[in-house]
């Protein structure tokens, strides 16, 4: 077992995986960002360049920090690009058949040393591990967005993970600056657990009409310190991710209290899925 990781590869340039490869380039880590075209790669790196840009702005990075870090990172669309990876960290939709497949391809690639990890939000870390063939080095590593900015992550031990891969990945996390603390291997591990189920009250609430979107957010940004109110918060998750999620909470639990708001399944359908779509609660850009 390699604790020593200095190159890594991130599947997925969505919001996540963008924001993981650059945190990781960030602490002076080897990169390789993989996605399945050559656009989607290049509007992940656009995505890095812009949120280190803001960094630099703010005086948190230096200009030299944000250059480097940038050259830490080459994109491919083939996952033969990730042989040299001591940590591979699979960040691809929240979908359980296509996370199985990419992890299943991601096993055929790395050495037999390599940490396979997972940025589930709420899938099982014991079921994805059956998809590698060494389940014992398979992990849940699970970050907030933005990733850039939230201090936390996740790490979740599915049945199969050895202490060496626990004790690995949590150096890991440590050494790219980020706090990190268990979480058991159930739907939502933690903090989705306690969050995901407000964000859903906080639609129930809109959709019954007892306060505007915005009085909803200013509720609770004013009345309980938090950040951002819970509909733009769903909105910076993205409502199809959201929807994803407490799905997987309503099967994994079997319990009707996880019921997605009817409002976000609408939002959904119609294309609505927050930030990155431009509409979802609110309108942007
Ligand atoms: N990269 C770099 N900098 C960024 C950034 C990014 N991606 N996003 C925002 N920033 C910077 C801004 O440039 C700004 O800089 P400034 O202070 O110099 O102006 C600063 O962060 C603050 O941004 P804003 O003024 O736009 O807004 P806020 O003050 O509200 O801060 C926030 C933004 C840090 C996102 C804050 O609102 C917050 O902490 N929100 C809660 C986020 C949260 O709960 N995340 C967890 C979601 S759950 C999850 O991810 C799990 C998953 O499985 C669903």
């Amino acid at each position: 077992m390699t604790v020593n990781i200095q190159r890594v590869g991130v599947i997925g340039g969505g919001i996540m995986g963008s924001g993981i490869a650059q945190v990781c380039a960030v602490a002076g880590l080897s990169v390789v960002l993989v996605d399945i075209s050559e656009a989607a790669l290049a509007k992940a790196v656009a995505g890095i360049g812009n949120s280190l840009a803001r960094l630099v702005n703010k005086g948190t990075l230096s200009e030299e920090q944000r250059s480097a870090a940038l050259a830490r990172i080459v994109t491919a669309v083939d996952y033969a690009s990730l042989s040299a990876a001591e940590l591979v960290i699979e960040a691809a939709t929240e979908n359980l058949e296509l996370k199985l497949r990419i992890l299943g391809q991601i096993g055929e690639q790395v050495t037999a040393e390599a940490i396979i990890a997972s940025n589930t939000s709420s899938l099982s870390i014991s079921q994805l591990a059956t998809a590698v063939s060494h389940p014992e080095r398979f992990i849940g590593l699970h970050f907030f967005n933005p990733v850039p900015l939230m201090q936390l992550v996740e790490v979740i031990r599915g049945l199969q993970t050895s202490d060496a891969t626990y004790a690995a990945t949590s150096a890991f996390a440590q050494r790219i600056g980020k706090r990190d603390i268990g979480a058991g291997n159930r739907p939502g591990f933690v903090v989705n657990r306690i969050l995901v189920p407000m964000l859903n009250e906080a639609i129930f609430t809109l959709q019954e009409g007892l306060a505007s979107a915005e009085d909803i957010d200013t509720g609770m940004q004013l009345g309980c310190g938090q950040p951002m109110g819970p509909l733009a918060l769903a909105d910076l998750i993205g409502l199809d991710t959201l929807l994803a999620i407490l799905q997987s909470f309503q099967e994994g639990f079997g319990d009707p209290k996880y019921r997605p708001a009817p409002l976000l399944k609408e939002l959904v359908a119609a294309g609505r899925l927050g930030r990155k779509s431009g509409h979802g609660f609110y309108r942007y850009g």
